[in-house]
C-alpha cells in the first residue's frame, strides 16, 4: 500500500513537495540508522511534531534536523520524545474504568491467572490504574501486567512511578468516578511536589522496551489496552499493529482501545464482538 505521505507527494506541488521530500529523508534516515519506523506515522501530526521539533532544536529547515539527528544520538533520542506524544494521566476516561470494572472484571475473576498487555504505556499512569484496579477487586496477586513503550525515557518513569503533586486532584476525581472506594491517597505518599505510588502496586508490573511497528509478540495475553496509540498511525501500520493484537489475544481475550478509536474499517473487524462499544472494549470471537 503506498505510504500516506507518498500519496499526498503525488497531489503536491512546490513548497509541500520539498516538505514531504525531506520528511521522507529524515524518516528514512533515522529509521536505517536508529531502527526506529516512523514512516508509517499518520502526515499531519508528524509534520506538526518534526517541525515543533525544527524550531526547538533552532535548526533552519526539515534537512538541518536531519543532519543533526544522524550525527547526534541525543538530538535523536529528543526527536523521539517529542514524536512520541507521551500525554496521560491516571484513570484517564474514568467511564471505561468503570464499564472494565462492571463488564470485563466478573470475567477474569474465573482465570486461574490473568496477564495483561498495556501497549505504549508512557510514564505508567494507566498501567498503575489497572494495578490499583486489580487490587480492589482482590486479582491483583494473580495478574502479570506487561506494560510496554517504544520510549525509553517515558518507561524509566513509569518504573519510577513518580509523579506531580499538583495531578493528584485531577487523578482523585478520574479514580473517584471510575468508581473507586477508598481514599486515592492511600495509594501515594508525598514528598515535596512529587508523589511515589505505593511499592506493592510495581510489583506484578514488567515494563520493557516494545516497539508496535517493528517488534513482534511476545506471549498471549488476556487483556490488551491499546489507548491513543494507533490514532497516530497509518491505515496500514494500524492493519499491522491490529495483526501482532489479534495474535497476542487468547481466545476470548479483551482489547481496549482509546475513545477516539475503532475496531471497524480495520482487516480484524469480524474478528471481535464489542463487550461496550461507548468505551471501546471489544472481545476477541475468532
Ligand atoms: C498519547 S500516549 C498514550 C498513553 C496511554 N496509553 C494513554 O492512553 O493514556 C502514546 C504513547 O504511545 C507510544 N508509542 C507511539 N508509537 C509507538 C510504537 N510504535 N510502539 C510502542 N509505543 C508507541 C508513545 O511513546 C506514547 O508513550
Amino acid at each position: 500500500m503506498e505510504r500516506e505521505y507518498e500519496k499526498e507527494f503525488a497531489m503536491t506541488t512546490g513548497k509541500n513537495e520539498l516538505e514531504i521530500i525531506e520528511i521522507e529523508l529524515l524518516l528514512e534516515g533515522v529509521y536505517r540508522l536508529y531502527g526506529y519506523d516512523f514512516r508509517n506515522y499518520a502526515l499531519p501530526s508528524l509534520k506538526r511534531r518534526i517541525w515543533h521539533h525544527v524550531h526547538s532544536e533552532n535548526v533552519p529547515s526539515i534537512s538541518a534536523l536531519q543532519e543533526k539527528v544522524l550525527h547526534d544520538r541525543a538530538c535523536f533520542e529528543r526527536l523521539i520524545y517529542s514524536l512520541s506524544i507521551p500525554v496521560t494521566e491516571m484513570f484517564r476516561d474514568p467511564g471505561l474504568f468503570l464499564t472494565f470494572r462492571q463488564k470485563v472484571i466478573p470475567l477474569l475473576r474465573t482465570y486461574p491467572y490473568i496477564r495483561i498487555w498495556h501497549a505504549g504505556c508512557s510514564t505508567g499512569e494507566e498501567v498503575y490504574s489497572m494495578a490499583i484496579l486489580l487490587h480492589e477487586e482482590g486479582l491483583y496477586d494473580k495478574a502479570r501486567i506487561y506494560a510496554t513503550d517504544m520510549n525509553n525515557r517515558s518507561l524509566q518513569q513509569a518504573k519510577e512511578g513518580v509523579y506531580e503533586i499538583s495531578k493528584m486532584k485531577q487523578y482523585t476525581k478520574n479514580y473517584l468516578e471510575a468508581g473507586g472506594t477508598r481514599a486515592f491517597s492511600e495509594y501515594y505518599s508525598a514528598k515535596y511536589n512529587s508523589v511515589i505510588l505505593q511499592p506493592y502496586l510495581r510489583k506484578n508490573i514488567i515494563f520493557a522496551e516494545h516497539n508496535l511497528a517493528t517488534d513482534t509478540s511476545f506471549n498471549e495475553f488476556n487483556v490488551i489496552f491499546c489507548r491513543n496509540v494507533m490514532i497516530y498511525f497509518n491505515d496500514e501500520l494500524r492493519d499491522n499493529v491490529h495483526g501482532l493484537f489479534n495474535e497476542s489475544l487468547s481466545r476470548f481475550g479483551v482489547l481496549v482501545l482509546g475513545s477516539k478509536e475503532s475496531i471497524h474499517f480495520t482487516k480484524y473487524s469480524d474478528s471481535y464482538e464489542a463487550l461496550d462499544r461507548v468505551e471501546k472494549i471489544y472481545r476477541k470471537v475468532n
